[in-house]
């Protein structure tokens, strides 16, 4: 069944407006149209490697049917939720990367602000926290807050095996066992059908644990439209099905080869252009304090997926674009200065919103005084705007590339646009530049190494090759 009405959906559709990105705009500066036909064919073929793969979980493209093929699972879902909604006071993710950045953006997307500071019945659902980094401090005051046996716990973890994860999962089932509680009735687990270790656990329970299945095909950074993401959001009281909605109306705005008419393919192609060019920071800057995680979301899910060493022919390319957060217009009074003097080396994407959830009168007074007359009779909506359009248009006036993403407002489904823009923004970068779009090699050294440091069996090699490495020389630290 269709979601609302066509004219409801197409009134919330996102655009994107690359207008600053241009040598119209930009003059030298700027991207000429004949180098935008000139990747033509190189995005086309980004485009076919896409469409060609849609759905292939070895390829780990798992996540382009998600927006369809879920309809039993949100059903369960949403009666989940229900019954967390009844039965607990309090709900926590454990997980890292992909399982917290995803639950924690929509979250501050869709919710109140200051969610878990209202009332029970202004929340109208348990409070809400995503465990996500391993510092004790954050553990520690996790549990000052919450009282365990009224949480459920959703441990949130494709393999299993993630250190952070496992250790949060750890300390949480030995508080519940300390407090006599069964933890299969505090728990959810979202893992791997099979090879998770979460299973090997649930066994132990006698297969009791309430269980959502992390499809194999998708990536962590990929999953926030599946139960990963979608639990969470459903006991918050969100719309998921809006969001699925909105996911699988931006892929039909994208069902096209080329770049002006397909979203998702320009801004790749402008990003990868800019790439080319040696702009190496791709800025993300929303407008809206509800989208400030959506940009943490986004850096991973570009960083993890484009910063690659080699590409498939196996020629060392160390792609990729550093992407930084940032949010408007909080930053105008940080980063900004940078943004239009500093060096060119910059790529900014705005997000733009339309209508603000509230408005916000900005009452008249003090007109003797001209910096601060002139405010009132405004609203807020309309300062934040205005500062918004100004800033891309100063940066553009200083010959600085950038592009706005127009979202008419916040809500399930044009958030679920936004994702699924990036998404596919993401696997089309990654196939214009022939890299491993879906893996995370980097990562791994990083990890054996903790693992060795901290005893891990099977990794005394690691250990013995950390230990042998050259002393710290003291003249070094000052
Ligand atoms: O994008 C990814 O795959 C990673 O960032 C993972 O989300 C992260 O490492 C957590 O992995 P797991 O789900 O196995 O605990």
């Amino acid at each position: 069944m269709a979601y609302k009405t066509k004219e409801w959906r197409n009134a919330m559709r996102v655009t994107v407006d690359y207008n600053y990105m241009m040598s119209k705009s930009l003059g030298d500066k700027g991207i000429t149209d004949a180098e935008l036909r000139a990747l033509k064919d190189r995005a086309q073929r980004a485009f076919e490697y896409v469409q060609n793969n849609r759905g292939r979980d070895e390829l780990y493209m798992g996540w382009t049917e998600l927006p369809y093929n879920q309809e039993a699972i949100v059903n369960d879902i949403l009666s989940t939720a229900k019954e967390v909604r009844k039965k607990f006071k309090y709900f926590v993710v454990l997980g890292i990367g992909g399982s917290a950045l995803g639950p924690s953006m929509v979250f501050n997307a869709l919710k109140h602000l200051h969610y878990n500071e209202l009332s029970a019945k202004l929340r109208g659902g348990p409070k809400f926290y995503v465990e996500d980094n391993v510092d004790p401090v954050r553990m520690s005051a996790l549990l000052d807050v919450i009282e365990p046996e009224k949480t459920c716990f959703n441990v949130i973890s494709k393999s299993g095996a993630t250190s952070e994860t496992m250790t949060q999962f750890l300390i949480i089932a030995d508080v519940l066992e300390k407090k006599g509680v069964n933890i299969a009735e505090n728990m959810v687990f979202t893992t791997d059908a099979c090879r998770g270790n979460l299973i090997k656990i649930d066994d132990k329970f006698g297969g009791k644990i309430k269980k959502y299945i992390l499809p194999d095909g998708v990536g962590g950074r990929f999953s926030e439209l599946c139960p990963v993401g979608l639990l969470p959001a459903a006991v918050l009281g969100i719309d998921i099905k809006g969001m699925l909605a909105g996911a699988a109306y931006m892929d039909g705005l994208c069902n096209k080869p080329a770049i002006a008419k397909n979203p998702a393919l320009a801004c790749a192609a402008l990003q990868f252009i800019t790439m080319r060019q040696g702009k190496n920071i791709n800025v993300l800057m929303p407008y809206s304090d509800n989208l400030k995680l959506m940009a943490d979301w986004y850096c991973q899910l570009w960083a993890e997926s484009v910063g690659k060493a080699v590409d498939y022919a196996g020629n060392t390319v160390n792609a990729g674009t550093t992407p930084v957060k940032s949010l408007g217009v909080t930053d105008q009074h940080s980063q900004v200065q940078l943004y239009i003097e500093g060096p060119f080396d910059k790529v900014i994407t705005f997000i733009s919103v339309g209508e603000y959830a509230v408005r916000m009168p900005i009452p008249q007074g003090y007109e003797d005084i001209p910096d601060v007359g002139f405010l009132g009779g405004h609203t807020m909506q309309e300062l934040i705007q205005a500062e918004n359009k100004a800033t891309a248009y100063a940066l553009m006036r200083a010959g600085r590339m950038n592009y706005t993403i127009n979202l008419p407002e916040i809500n399930a489904f044009t958030l679920g646009q936004l994702m699924f823009l990036f998404e596919l923004q993401t696997a089309y970068a990654g196939a214009m530049l022939n890299v491993n779009t879906f893996n995370q090699p980097g990562v791994e050294n990083g990890k054996k190494a903790t693992f060795a440091l901290l005893g891990k069996k099977g990794y005394e090699g690691t250990k013995r090759e950390i230990d042998s490495a050259p002393p710290l020389d003291d003249k070094y630290i000052v």
